[in-house]
């Protein structure tokens, strides 16, 4: 193993005057003395000291913003302000240069289009750096959450035949040469000859699959890639996004919220807990950012405040038609504010009457409850009233949904009724149906969009920005 020491954990080291040897990249050089450097364990840079007058001068010329160094020297106190201890460099050694000219990461702000167009070199920024560091910590705390809870994790298909959410929305799978695809005799795409001998697509998610799982595991969870040809450019969508799928055999809608809410408020409470110097840099980045807003529409409290709120309130409970009736008396919506006005029941909400809901009137999470069956999929569970499926979402300040989840209808029957109406292929889902004529059982679940929470947690405005390499409609590079 290297001797290396992380910077990280020479800025906690509680030891002065012992010999280190750190490695990084120089995010600046000034006075020809001082370097800030980093390794990305840590948002914090360390300040290397140079005796610049017995160092050689070609050495210094090298010492440039982005090039990886490595450096032996002392740890100790710091005369300076801003930091407890530096490196007071005995040895430095160049183990890539960087021109200076033509690196295009500067020590100044970007701005984050920019960033964006050289996303292999955004990491080495404040900003991804911490963003990327709360990712990870929310990632494994995922993991830590249903593990403790004895979940399974369940690796479901990428590449399907099945469209889960039925909204087709899919990519295409296929080995064809797409000029000359071979036809039928009708003059169609022959997928009997393709790779899988039928069409298959890109999984819109996995749930379908995680049932199964739960039908026999009892409590499973997926995290895997997604993917959606939706042609959304918007900031809450991206073509490839990440999502956990927990399914519960023997939970019913309310044990799912409670699992959801449950789930939402332990990853939070972690990245708070170890991820408190990058999101103390975030809520500042993001206070920042809100001082070029007007007025009333900067937010009261601070990306740690509402993080810290999101954690101490219960989320808010109600149907979507008691949404509807709180929409539909607004005074945004009395005064032609929305730019789709609530009508009626039964249509889908549109981002601004979530997030009217959320930020405006009830000022905290909230799940909705019960939509109307037509605007959801097939596998809801159906209410007495015929009009209704036992769906839920989770609505987020800054956000909107974040998930998405139901009890499913466990009840063949329904089921196929439904799948009839809905113009899905029973005979395709014929796996997914035989779950409900061998030992059926009241079972729920929910996806969560992991890029969403993300999203939440940073204090971010743009989902392109919670991803290393953003999938978006007209965008594929790197
Ligand atoms: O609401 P959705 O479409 O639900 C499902 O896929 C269900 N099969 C989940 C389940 O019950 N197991 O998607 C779930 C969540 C959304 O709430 C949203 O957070 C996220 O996935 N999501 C997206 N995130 C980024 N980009 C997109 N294009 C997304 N589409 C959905
Ligand atoms: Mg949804």
């Amino acid at each position: 193993m290297s001797k290396r020491t992380k910077i990280k954990a020479l800025l906690e080291s509680e030891q002065t005057h012992i010999e280190v040897t750190v490695k990084g990249w120089i995010r600046t050089f000034r006075n020809n003395q001082f370097i800030a450097l980093n390794d990305g364990s840590t948002n914090n840079n360390i300040q290397i000291v140079v005796d610049f007058e017995n160092t050689d001068p070609t050495l210094l010329k090298r010492l440039t913003t982005g090039a990886a160094i490595s450096v032996v020297g002392e740890l100790v106190a710091s005369l300076g302000k801003g930091q407890k201890v530096e490196v007071k460099a005995s040895q430095i050694e160049i183990l890539g240069d960087s021109d200076p000219e033509k690196y295009p990461l500067q020590p100044k702000k970007h701005s984050l289009e920019f960033l964006r167009e050289i996303a292999h070199l955004r990491f080495r920024t404040n900003t991804f750096g911490a963003i990327f560091r709360v990712r990870n910590t929310l990632s494994y705390a995922i993991h830590t959450f249903f593990q403790d809870r004895g979940f399974v994790y369940l690796h479901t298909p990428i590449i399907t035949a099945s469209d889960a959410e039925g909204a087709g929305e899919t990519f295409h799978v296929t080995n064809f040469d797409l000029v000359n695809p071979p036809k039928t005799e009708t003059g169609e795409i022959d997928f009997k000859q393709d790779f899988f001998g039928r069409a298959t697509n890109l999984t819109v998610s996995g749930q379908l699959e995680g049932e199964l799982g739960a039908m026999a595991l009892s409590d499973i969870y997926t995290f895997g890639p997604t993917f959606r040809a939706e042609n959304s450019n918007t900031t809450r969508h991206l073509a490839e996004f990440w999502m956990i799928e927990p399914e519960m055999a023997f939970y019913d809608l309310v044990d799912n919220m409670d699992l959801a809410e449950a789930l939402l408020k332990f990853v939070i409470k972690e990245a708070l807990a170890k991820n408190a110097d990058d999101l103390e840099f975030l809520s500042q980045r993001l206070a920042e950012e809100e001082k070029q807003k007007p007025q009333n529409e900067r937010s009261d409290l601070s990306l740690i405040d509402k993080l810290q709120f999101c954690l101490d309130n219960d989320f808010q409970r109600l149907t979507y038609t008691e949404a509807i009736e709180i929409l539909k008396e607004s005074t945004p919506n009395k005064k032609k504010k929305f730019q789709y006005p609530i009508e009626g029941w039964g249509t889908d909400l549109q981002s601004e009457h979530e997030r009217y809901l959320v930020e405006k009137h009830f000022k905290k999470p909230v799940i909705l409850t019960d939509y109307p069956k037509q605007i959801k999929a097939f596998y809801m569970r159906q209410n007495d009233d015929e009009q209704t499926v036992r769906a839920m979402d989770i609505l987020f300040p800054g956000i909107g949904e974040i998930v998405g989840g139901s009890q499913r209808e466990e009840r063949l029957e329904k089921l196929e009724q439904r799948m009839d109406e809905m113009g899905i292929p029973k005979e395709e889902l014929w796996w997914y149906l035989d779950t409900r004529r061998f030992g059926a059982c009241p079972h729920a679940g929910f996806g969560l969009g992991f890029e969403r929470l993300v999203l939440f947690v940073t204090g971010m405005g743009n989902i392109r920005d919670v991803i290393p390499f953003p999938r978006f409609p007209k965008n594929a590079e790197f």
